[in-house]
């Protein structure tokens, strides 16, 4: 899977003389499983019924639920986000140019480009990691049609400034909420804002299924559009109406979704305590700071985020990556380096990072740790002892890293 790279990586030397590695490596993003029991009995149910895609009852109660869960007149389940971002896209009638942040995950600006739409990449605001709203009313131009803020690790965008420069602006304003199922804003459950949001339900993220996604909306015209789209456009047994595409999701994984669902509560816990358990931790350790999630709101605390401070850890970010791979602890760099220095953006735009100096610092900076279900409080207390040691020691440890070889490469950054 390509979300578990790097497993070759504890072949590294260890900066730190410590004993031993973790026997097994601890991944960022491990799916979360919930009765498997209950997955099979619905396996069995599905295979007896013999409706294994095409609109079937698993789908159909799946999208009730899921349009429930977020209040939401409308979920329309998808085969992934990025087939879904792309639908979206297409059915609110985005052109020319839309304005998207590239602190995010590469599908967010490729489902644009896809369709030859323009990414328009916006700064970050540094303390929510999300559109900076100011930034974004200085890129809108003649060709501008929308804008997609991400709620980037379930952290809601400023939508009410969000929706106001649109509303104002005359713009369409949507979500990737890849990151954000089950978490609120305002009280309020993100899926909700905006003219559409799109969820991913990617192994990797807090609740899958398998591979899937979701559109959800209040907009009946544009969920109708929607349903028609993903499924090649077809309106009835032989007619099409529309240029659409196969972006259905399956019956299994409309039953892992629903099997899922029933844990949601307890994955939720789990990563909670996780991420207490990171605080406690990390805390006093200089150069690195937790981000916070507004204990107000519904969080699903899916990503343990810190900030690293080169010049306080005495150690930078990539350094701090080398030294938990080599001890199995298969820490991210995410969104790295940013999406305006991939390609083909990076060619398209040569001078973007110019216009992004907040999301040029943050890529440098960010880093995630191993969390979910598979990761243990016991875990979580060696992989911040194994931070503190390298951060107390750093001028050693970054000798020792000078001598050793170059940081490996992680396949995707999801
Ligand atoms: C912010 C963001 N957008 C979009 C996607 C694409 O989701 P999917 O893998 O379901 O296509 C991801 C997935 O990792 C993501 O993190």
């Amino acid at each position: 899977m390509s979300n578990i790279t790097n497993c070759n990586s504890t072949s590294a030397q260890s900066a730190l003389d410590l004993p031993r590695p973790f026997a097994q490596p601890l991944h960022v993003g491990r799916p979360n499983q919930g009765n498997r029991q209950r997955f099979l009995e619905r396996i069995n149910e599905m295979l007896d019924r013999n409706w294994l895609s095409n609109n079937g009852p698993f789908v159909k109660e799946f999208e009730l639920r899921i349009a429930d869960l977020v209040g939401v007149k409308h979920c329309i389940a998808m085969c992934n986000a990025t087939v879904a971002l792309e639908i979206a896209i297409r059915a609110a009638d985005l052109k020319g140019e839309v304005i998207v942040p590239a602190f995010t995950f590469i599908a967010t600006a490729h489902s644009l480009q896809w369709q030859e739409i323009t990414p328009v990449f916006c700064d970050i605001d540094p303390r929510t990691h999300n559109l900076d709203p100011a930034r974004v009313e200085e890129l809108i131009t003649p060709k501008t049609t929308g804008i997609i803020g991400v709620h980037v690790w379930g952290r809601a965008c400023d939508v009410e400034a969000l929706a106001e420069i649109a509303h104002r602006r005359n713009l369409n304003l949507m979500f990737d909420a890849a990151h954000a199922f089950a978490c609120s804003h305002g009280g309020k459950m993100i899926g909700g804002f905006g003219l559409a949001e799109v969820f991913s339900f990617h192994a990797t993220k807090f609740f899958n299924t398998f591979e899937g996604g979701a559109i959800v909306t209040d907009n009946d015209e544009l969920a109708a559009k929607i349903r028609l789209m993903k499924n090649f456009g077809f309106a009835g047994y032989d007619e099409v109406i529309y240029v659409g595409t196969n972006g259905k999701m399956t019956e299994i994984c409309a039953a892992m979704g629903l099997t899922n669902l029933e844990s949601l509560d307890e994955f939720a816990a789990v990563n909670r305590r996780n991420y207490e358990a990171y605080r406690l931790g990390l805390s006093g350790i200089p150069g690195l700071s937790l981000i916070g999630y507004d204990q107000s709101e519904k969080c699903n605390y899916q990503y343990i985020v810190a900030e690293v401070d080169e010049v306080k850890a005495g150690l930078s970010r990539d350094e701090l990556v080398r030294v938990l791979h080599a001890e199995n602890v298969l820490a991210r760099r995410y969104f790295y380096p940013g999406c305006h220095r991939m390609e083909p953006y990076r060619s398209h735009y040569p001078h973007a990072r110019l216009l992004l100096p907040e999301t040029e610092k943050l890529t440098q900076r960010v880093l995630i740790l191993p969390t979910g279900t598979a990761v243990s409080p016991t875990e979580i207390r060696e992989v911040c002892a194994i931070l503190d040691q390298a951060i107390r020691t750093s001028p050693r440890v970054r000798e020792r890293l000078e001598a050793g070889g170059e940081l490996p490469q992680a396949a995707a950054e999801k």
